[in-house]
């Protein structure tokens, strides 16, 4: 694991960003897992502007998403189809047929799960994958629980999640499940970047990088992962330092 601690979520989101803007350089056909939430606002906003200055080309890229809500419509508001087509797609060059993300409507779920993982391991798996970190340890939404997950699959949302997420829907309209990579997915990765901000995340951080490996804390599978780098501001690793 290579933990990286910077001042600022602002000097994460170009350091996190410039390893995607290297991978892309490198290969303009690159394999990106994407996550949502606040953790990648930042970075996003820096390969906009990357594209903007006209230093990188997405027009090959392909993305696949960690996760989706269950029984939302996939253009609401909050879902998170919506959210990444808000802070990146709508904003670079990408084509909507490479985008990916898990449907959380579809029909046979278990077939949505292992048809996404196919498709995934079919393009020979992804090359840079983003993660941000529950406050609870968790990755996606594999919550912690007592063995670690494996393809991707429905997950029955935790009470915690539910309450830290009920913010952005009307009351009543959170959905109740998710559909989400495991961590076994999670890892068959090239290489992970998570990023962590914030004190809210201090316990986390410090059981991803120096507690054991446990399914209580999903992240610190990332330990075992050849080519993990963890950005932390200063806040989020207090009790690394
Ligand atoms: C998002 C995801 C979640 C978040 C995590 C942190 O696709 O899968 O695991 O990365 O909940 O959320 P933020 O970044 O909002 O603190």
């Amino acid at each position: 694991m290579d933990v990286r601690i910077l001042d600022t979520a602002d000097q994460i989101a170009v350091a996190a960003g410039e390893l995607f803007v290297r991978q892309i350089k490198t290969n303009p056909q690159t394999i990106l897992g994407l996550a949502t939430g606040a953790s990648p606002v930042k970075m996003y906003q820096y390969l906009i502007s990357q594209y903007r200055n006209g230093y990188l080309d997405f027009s090959k890229v392909k993305t696949y998403n960690l996760d989706e809500y269950c029984d939302l419509p996939r253009d609401d508001k909050n879902s998170y189809y919506t959210f990444m087509h808000e802070n990146l797609f709508n904003h670079i060059n990408i084509k909507e047929e490479n985008v990916h993300l898990p449907n959380g409507n579809a029909p046979d779920m278990a077939a949505e799960c292992a048809s996404y993982d196919k498709m995934i391991a079919d393009i020979g798996g992804v090359d840079i994958q983003l993660l941000g970190i529950g406050t609870n340890g968790h990755i996606g939404f594999n919550e912690p629980a007592d063995t670690f997950t494996e393809g991707t699959y429905k997950v029955k949302l935790t009470d915690s999640t539910i309450k830290s997420n009920s913010i952005y829907f009307d009351e009543g309209a959170m959905p109740r499940f998710a559909v989400t990579m495991g961590v076994g997915t999670i890892m068959t990765a090239k290489k992970i970047v998570l990023i962590a901000t914030g004190e809210s995340k201090q316990n986390a951080v410090y059981a991803m990088v120096r507690g054991e490996v446990t399914p209580h804390c999903p992240a610190s599978i990332l330990q075992q992962h050849p080519d993990a780098v963890i950005f932390a501001d200063r806040a989020a690793a207090a009790k690394l330092l």
